[in-house]
């Protein structure tokens, strides 16, 4: 189980308002009594911050507001005390323009480094050089006036996107992930892998049709060009293989943010070839009903290459947390999804403040600090409704920071604390660390296969291994649904009072109920 950690907004350690690595190694008690085996670290290298840390400026240091990279070998060396292994945030696709090869690529075109990013001429009458749009909106090209040719940013124009055909940027980054892997990380969680590598005539996007999804529709054209290459493939070969001569427990975890499963299953290779394991981003931009999980998580199974791995998520620093986008902020339903998070086959993924069914916060205009919010408002609010800081007590700033102290970014105002649940057996935070538990010392559970039972309408029922059984009640109805014969014992369930209890030939689930079932007798 891997628990995402957002640095700036995790524990500020020295009253400035902003999160930082002494802070989160205050707080790793909290992870470990928690369970959690693993966390990524939203980035952490140096920034100007144009997009919140995913513009790096330097690959081998801390940003100064978070710590040095001493505080990170100790979070590193007392994480893994505790048996927690730690991954970074690794940004490929593009660095920052004020990283130091960018600086050079732009000082002329005869730089040595100039062809470590993608650089064309203007089309005759001085247009960008095609048609590609940034995945923020806008033309993905900016004019560099003093030298007259025009760069690429499938992001900010302060993300310029380095050029993967170069092997200069393929050795630079062999080099970064055995830097970071020396250090003893445990592995990357690897932002917009899909996109790492364009199309070297870099012709035109098609455009959208009517049955494109809405963001390509919006965009007016299909991202076939500009990404999701197949040369990418031979790209993450190529770190496998390193991942590999390092050992077999170093993680490659990609954010493959692909609209198809089949699409997503490529990045896999053979399955023991390329990423160890891919967001499913299909998954969680899913409707939280039980049809439209259970239909993507068979058809997931199905298309991943056997032994892959998949991964469950429900939040993340860019989309709208599962409290708020899944559950509506309803406490029952929260404990269901994570249930669920936590049950399928695979790796879970919790975002911070998941634990505590933290919410979204509602933003005004003049509060916005993320470019994609300030660029889309008032359709599109952007992330920092779900990057509000962890919310650790009743004190002041939550316990984030201390009082009297401006946070980085304003407090959500859901009265939801960590110190409070511990204080409340029945608590979300309790139940996720119980199902966390059962989790870890349950074979079934960790290691056994899916097989999707039949469920009523609303519902959706699994069997994991040789003899557990989850169950879930996405609905507002009572529900029964029949179970295998033989005898079968709740081991753990979304309701008070049910836990222990024996099952017969049906089961009874309560509207948003969510049971465990063993049949040992
Ligand atoms: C990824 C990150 C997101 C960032 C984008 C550009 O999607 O998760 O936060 O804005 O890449 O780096
Ligand atoms: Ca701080």
């Amino acid at each position: 189980m891997i628990y995402q950690v957002y640095v700036r907004s995790f524990a500020d350690s020295n009253d400035d308002g902003v999160g930082d690595l002494p802070g989160l190694l205050g707080r790793l008690d909290h992870l470990a009594w928690l369970g959690v085996e693993a966390v990524w670290l939203s980035p952490v290298m140096p920034s100007p911050n144009a997009d919140w840390g995913y513009d790096v400026a330097d690959y081998g240091a801390v940003l100064p507001e978070y710590g040095t990279i001493d505080d990170l070998d100790e979070v590193i060396a007392a994480a893994g005390r505790l048996g927690i292994r730690v991954l970074l945030d690794l940004v490929p696709n593009h660095t920052s323009d004020r990283h130091a090869w960018f600086v050079e690529s732009r000082s002329s075109v005869d730089s040595t480094r100039r062809d470590w990013y993608v650089w064309a001429d203007p089309k005759p009458d001085g247009s960008p050089p095609n048609n590609w749009v940034g995945s923020f909106g806008g033309p993905a090209w900016s004019l560099d006036e003093p030298s007259g040719q025009y760069y690429l940013h499938n992001f900010l124009p302060e993300q310029p996107d380095l050029n993967w055909w170069n092997d200069g940027v393929r050795d630079a980054f062999d080099d970064i992930l055995r830097f970071w892997w020396d250090r003893g990380v445990a592995g990357f969680r690897i932002d917009v892998c899909n996109m790492m590598i364009k199309d070297a005539a870099l012709r035109d996007n098609p455009s959208a049709t009517e049955d494109d999804p809405f963001i390509m529709r919006m965009f007016g054209q299909r991202p076939v060009y500009n990404g999701n290459r197949p040369e990418a493939h031979d790209i993450l070969r190529r770190w496998r293989r390193i991942s590999a001569d390092y050992s077999p427990t170093r993680v490659l975890l990609g954010e493959t943010n692909v609209d198809t499963l089949e699409n997503l299953a490529t990045y896999y290779g053979s399955g023991d070839d390329e990423l160890h394991m891919g967001f499913n981003f299909p998954f969680i931009e899913a409707p939280f009903e039980a049809g439209a999980l259970a239909d993507i998580v068979a058809r997931t199974e199905a298309l991943l290459p056997s032994a892959a791995w998949p991964v469950w998520t429900g939040s993340n620093h860019d989309v709208s947390r599962l409290a708020t986008r899944w559950c509506g902020g309803d406490p029952a339903k929260v404990r269901l999804a994570l249930l669920m998070l936590l049950t399928l086959r695979g790796t879970p993924v919790l975002f911070q403040g998941d634990e505590i069914g933290l919410t979204d916060r509602e933003f005004d205009k003049d509060e916005l600090l993320d470019p994609v919010g300030l660029r889309f408002w008032p359709y599109y609010p952007g992330r920092d409704p779900e990057r509000t800081p962890m919310q650790w007590d009743d004190g002041p700033n939550a316990g984030f920071t201390s009082a009297g102290v401006t946070p980085w970014i304003p407090m959500a105002d859901a009265p939801v604390h960590v110190a409070g649940q511990r204080a409340e057996p029945g608590s979300v935070l309790h139940f996720v660390r119980d199902v966390i538990a059962l989790r870890r010392r349950s074979p079934d559970l960790l290691g056994g296969d899916y097989r999707a039972l039949p469920a009523p309408d609303g519902a959706w029922a699994w069997q994991r291994g040789a003899e557990t059984i989850v169950a879930l009640n996405l609905s507002a109805e009572a529900r029964r649904m029949a179970l295998p014969p033989g005898p079968g014992t709740v081991v753990l369930g979304t309701h008070p009072g049910r836990d222990a209890s024996p099952t017969g030939d049906a089961l009874d689930l309560e509207p948003w109920e969510g049971v465990v079932v063993t049949s040992r007798a």
